[in-house]
């Protein structure tokens, strides 16, 4: 499948590899479990994270926060899907990596539960996309508050 939204026709093979290369750059010293993301925009930009951990541990982030921190920061509000791979840092293949409940509700917060999707990856080949209202059910966001109707709407907030 391609995301034929933006200015890129983005495939899922394609963020799968800068989910992989950005993997590379993790620094877990202490859980040795490396996890790569790339955040792919409505427009078509690319934006990666790995998890970065901390001495005293809860300082640490993970690879989709970063994605997302790096994106929003950057100006950006409208995203379409993310690819995660994670897996220990000596594991001779990968399994698929869900992303944390943290990780989840920041995809609440800036993305559409209806169309927003996460592509969770085993190996190059084999991956499964799901939607976020099913990685995240009932799940509680800006909508909740009166303000916007989740993933709509964000750009002038
Ligand atoms: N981690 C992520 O970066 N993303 C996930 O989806 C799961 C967990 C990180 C946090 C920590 O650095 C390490 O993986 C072990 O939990």
């Amino acid at each position: 499948k391609s995301y034929k939204e933006g200015k890129s026709k983005m495939k899922e093979s394609e963020l799968i590899a800068l989910a992989l290369q950005a993997r590379e750059k993790a620094y877990t010293p202490y859980s040795h479990f490396k996890v790569g993301a790339a955040l792919l925009t409505k427009s078509g930009n690319v934006y990666t994270g790995c998890n970065i951990e901390n001495a005293a541990y809860t300082p640490s982030n993970c690879a989709e926060r970063t994605a997302f921190f790096k994106a929003v920061s950057e100006g950006e509000r409208e995203f379409a899907a993310i690819a995660i791979v994670g897996g220990a840092a000596n594991a001779a293949e990968l399994d698929y990596c869900a992303p944390c409940g943290v990780c989840r509700q920041v995809m609440m917060e800036f993305c559409d539960p209806e169309t927003f999707e996460v592509i969770l990856v085993q190996s190059g080949e084999d991956y499964q996309v799901y939607l976020l209202k099913d990685v995240l059910p009932m799940g509680f966001g800006p909508g909740n508050l009166g303000k916007r109707e989740p993933g709509k709407n964000m750009k002038d907030q």
